[in-house]
């Protein structure tokens, strides 16, 4: 499954949408510290919100600014009518609250679906803003025609980003869900049962061929920079290409999507602003 080529076709359809509208959309990208990690990917989401013809606000604090300073920031952007995203990346550095941030930012505005609000929203089925990366692992899954009805699904990882939002969205979608953790004994043999196997952990090479069944669809969520810079994910790609009906690979599978729903929810920003439904 090629998440950069769908990534690219939404990427087209969004320009036509962003022409159409009455205002620019604006999208507040926050990062705090200096992991060279988030700086890539926070580069890379301003990059391609340009390219969309969204406006773009990046800021970028050092590694010592306060709670304080972070939720007067927040605080500004939510007032800012030329904002109608707001992106504060994550891992913050330790002597920020996280949840404390999240919880600061308006839940109108908040394009990462991170907000307890909109989780809770979500959890119940009346989902605002979904979480980027579950809604593209779903969206690409959809393009490609698989159907997740009835289908036993495995997610290894229960973050709050990724893998619990995930699960239930899989469960509202009829399948049959089971979440694996780091504590989760005998991986490979609750991961063998799954028609449709999704692995978010960042473990390089955790998912090989003994772990999937045959015909399994295997959607990597991972993402590691290994210390020659190169990207991998939790998937053993090569070993479980001949194996698998579907597979996405990292780089080129789900990180394109993530930032391709990033657009979307900013667009969907834009239009509850307006009163208006998107999509
Ligand atoms: N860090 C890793 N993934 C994400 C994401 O989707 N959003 C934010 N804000 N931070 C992240």
């Amino acid at each position: 499954m090629d998440g950069r080529y769908v990534s690219d076709l939404l990427q087209k359809e969004i320009v036509c949408e962003v022409s159409s509208l009455p205002c620019q959309p604006g999208l507040a990208v926050v990062l705090v510290g200096d992991d060279p990690a988030s700086q890539i990917y926070v580069k890379h989401k301003v990059r391609v919100c340009e390219r969309v013809g969204m406006r773009s606000k990046f800021i970028s604090l050092p590694n010592t600014t306060s709670q304080r300073v972070l939720l007067d920031v927040v605080s500004d952007l939510n007032q800012d009518n030329s904002v109608h995203g707001i992106l504060v990346q994550l891992p913050l550095p330790k002597s920020i609250q996280t949840q404390l941030i999240i919880e600061s930012i308006s839940p109108d505005k908040d394009v990462d679906g991170f907000h307890p609000y909109n989780v809770g929203r979500l959890s119940v089925g009346h989902h605002s803003f979904l979480p980027c990366t579950p809604r593209g692992v779903l969206y690409l899954l959809d393009y490609y025609n698989i159907p997740l009805s009835g289908k036993r699904c495995v997610v290894v990882g229960a973050s709050n980003i990724v893998g619990k939002p995930l699960a239930l969205l899989l469960l509202q979608r009829g399948a049959t869900v089971t979440v694996c953790n780091s504590l989760t004994r005998d991986l490979p043999l609750i991961t063998r049962t799954a028609d449709i196997l999704f692995s978010a952990t960042g473990c390089p090479h955790l998912i090989g061929s003994d772990s999937i069944a045959c015909g399994a669809v295997v959607v990597d969520i991972g993402i590691h920079r290994g210390e020659d810079g190169k990207i991998v994910g939790d998937v053993d790609f090569e070993a479980c290409l001949p194996k698998a009906s579907y597979i996405t690979p990292v780089p080129g599978g789900i990180g394109p999507m993530t930032i391709a729903m990033l657009l979307k929810n900013t667009l969907q920003a834009v239009f509850s602003s307006l009163g208006r439904l998107y999509g």
